[in-house]
């Protein structure tokens, strides 16, 4: 027996060390950079045994992520995980950890890049509150940021600018403004919502929604005391009900039975694969940076 042991700890030295886990990319939030995640991705180098990580930045981190659009972003991301060899598991597959407006650009990498062209496949996405279903603080005024200049940026995006060519360009939070009461100038005028969420046909739409299908996990973190997305459904793809800024649907809006039917995105299909999960974290929109007990309890075990 005790020469089992020993056997037994080579073997595992030699595929244990061969086996990591899947890779892990990071991305940071609006008025974020990647230092913010640092404390997200020391304790994914310190839990998730023998993983190789990697804390991405798009465009010039703190002030630059509130100026330019989602779609450069999502280039930006893409290239980046594209260009790390380490970023892929032997099945050519990454697990992303992401952050609010992040957790809409990884949703965006996955729908847009990956598994082709030499861009890793996602396995697991974790978003961390992030607008999926739209942002809209219009009648109440936006947090989004303590900064002022946010503050002011966010204010000039909830006039009617907002599906103006210029700001869907140029402010980031433009391209995933919701205006609960001009459904029809969203759709029309937002560049990278209506796309993502397959809210209108395009010519990718039947791609995006195979990549979706095609995620091992895609875990949806949120909560009502979030204080920064609004509204906080959001983070589940939930909305506020046309004409309303009042009543948000709890997830998708399934309510909806044309959208159930039709299941655009392909959400419904991997809920029914029991894919999906939607977790009220109980966390400020900040929480996830801070918290190491609810990194282990609630992130730590989509990651092994
Ligand atoms: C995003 O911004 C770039 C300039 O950085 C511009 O060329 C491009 O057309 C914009 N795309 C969208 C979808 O707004
Ligand atoms: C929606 O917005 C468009 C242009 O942005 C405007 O022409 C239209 O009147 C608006 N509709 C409503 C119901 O406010
Ligand atoms: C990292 O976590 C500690 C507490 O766990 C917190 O005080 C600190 O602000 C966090 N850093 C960031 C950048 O969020
Ligand atoms: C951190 O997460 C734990 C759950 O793991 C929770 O009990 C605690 O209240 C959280 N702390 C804060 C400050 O939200």
């Amino acid at each position: 027996m005790h020469q089992v042991l020993p056997v037994l700890l080579v073997l595992c030295a030699l595929v244990c060390g061969v086996w990591g886990s899947t890779p892990v990319a990071l991305l940071h939030g609006i008025f974020h950079g990647s230092e913010d995640m640092d404390n997200l991705t020391m304790w994914v180098d310190t839990y998730v045994p023998n993983v190789y990580s990697r804390n991405i930045e798009v465009h010039g981190g703190k002030m630059g992520s509130m100026f330019g659009n989602l779609s450069d972003y999502t280039a930006d991301f893409a290239r980046q995980v594209k260009a790390d060899p380490m970023l892929r598991s032997d099945e050519g597959k990454v697990n992303l950890v992401c952050h609010s407006q992040g957790a809409l650009v990884c949703r965006g990498y996955a729908e847009m890049y990956a598994g082709m062209d030499g861009y890793p496949a996602v396995d697991t996405l974790v978003s961390l509150s992030g607008p999926h279903g739209g942002f809209f603080c219009g009648d109440e005024g936006c947090v989004l940021s303590d900064e002022p200049l946010a503050r002011m940026l966010v204010d000039c995006a909830a006039d009617m600018l907002a599906y103006d060519t210029w700001a869907q360009e140029a402010v980031v939070p433009a391209g995933y403004w919701k205006d609960p009461f001009n459904i029809t100038s969203y759709l029309e005028g937002s560049l990278y919502m209506p796309y993502v969420n397959n809210e209108i046909e395009h010519t990718d739409s039947r791609m995006y929604k195979d990549r979706l299908l095609s995620l091992s996990q895609l875990v949806l973190m949120g909560s009502p005391i979030d204080g920064v997305i609004v509204p906080p459904e959001s983070a589940w793809f939930g909305f506020y009900t046309e004409g309303s800024a009042q009543e948000a649907s709890v997830v998708y809006p399934w309510d909806d039975e044309q959208t159930w039917r039709q299941d655009p995105l392909g959400l419904r299909a991997l809920e029914d694969q029991g894919k999906v999960t939607y977790i009220d974290s109980g966390l400020v929109h900040r929480g996830y940076l801070e918290n190491e007990s609810f990194f282990v309890e609630s992130i730590l075990p989509f990651l092994l």
